[in-house]
């Protein structure tokens, strides 16, 4: 499995396909990045696809105190220069949204273009913050089978595929408990993204399951309007994870509009550890 060493962590990813056009998968909580499954094969034939797991979650560790999104977004610039590529197509889905934007704040010239998925730009109310300290102390005291009966239901559409249940499930057990405490502090203390979403000049796509449970339809369309030159795609039979729950329309959505995009600079020989 490729790991990167990043100062004291060690950043676990996947990788598929090859070529100058490379796409970077952000994941969401409380996954990894193996809910790319579905797209790391099948847009593997197109472009080269990077998909890292969060420390602390999947098999990056060790899990700090906060998962924030700056760690994240550091992570991900740390990664892509060691493997030296210079552009990538960014998609992002949920937490990996938030860690979009400020992957963004920080590289704008990385981004050939963005792909935000089922996520939003608000940051948390007072009680979104207070809720996810209490169930950072869920996890830690209850164990991830309490995670994923809490948690799953919500991921997925109210009429969700016993399977794709049980795929979402077995993800989350493969955190551990810290992981997801960490991630929730870090999702917790993330900035406001409202204001750069005027700032975003690369080509964007809004993409959303038309069942998300999680996020609201209303955070989609406001992204999609603000952001210049945005357009807005729903997955029909999708709640929060449309690439799990629909995977050939979410593909479809997401490979026509990196492939698009013109094609890219030659990736320069990767950094040795
Ligand atoms: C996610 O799917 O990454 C989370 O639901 C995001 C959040 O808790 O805000």
């Amino acid at each position: 499995m490729p790991t990167v060493h990043i100062g004291d962590a060690s950043v676990h990813y996947q990788e598929a396909g090859s070529g100058n056009d490379v796409v970077l998968l952000l994941h969401a909580f409380p996954l990894h990045s193996g809910m790319w499954a579905p797209q790391l094969s099948g847009l593997a034939g197109r472009f080269r696809v990077i998909a890292p797991d969060h420390r602390g979650l999947g098999q990056s560790r060790p899990a700090p105190a906060a998962t924030t999104m700056e760690l994240v977004a550091g992570d991900a610039i740390a990664l892509l220069r060691k493997l030296g590529i210079r552009r990538a197509g960014v998609a992002g889905l949920s937490m990996g949204g938030y860690a979009a934007f400020e992957l963004y704040r920080r590289a704008p010239d990385l981004f050939r273009g963005l792909a935000l998925c089922d996520t939003k730009a608000t940051p948390d109310t007072s009680e979104q913050r207070a809720a996810r300290q209490t169930f950072a102390a869920n996890a830690l005291e209850k164990g991830l089978s309490w995670v994923a009966d809490d948690f799953a239901p919500k991921l997925l559409r109210p009429e969700a595929d016993p399977a794709v249940m049980a795929q979402v499930r077995a993800l989350i057990g493969d955190g551990t408990p810290e992981g997801v405490a960490a991630a929730q502090r870090g999702m917790g203390l993330r900035a406001d993204s409202v204001p750069t979403l005027g700032r975003i000049t690369c080509p964007t796509v809004v993409i959303q399951g038309d069942q998300d449970q999680i996020v609201p339809f209303g955070e989609a369309q406001r992204m999609a309007q603000t952001i210049k030159g945005a357009r807005l795609v729903r997955i029909p039979g999708a709640g929060h994870l449309p690439n799990l729950e629909n995977p050939p329309a979410f593909n479809a959505a997401l490979s026509s509009f990196f492939a698009a995009l013109p094609s890219d600079l030659p990736v320069a020989p990767p950094e040795t550890e």
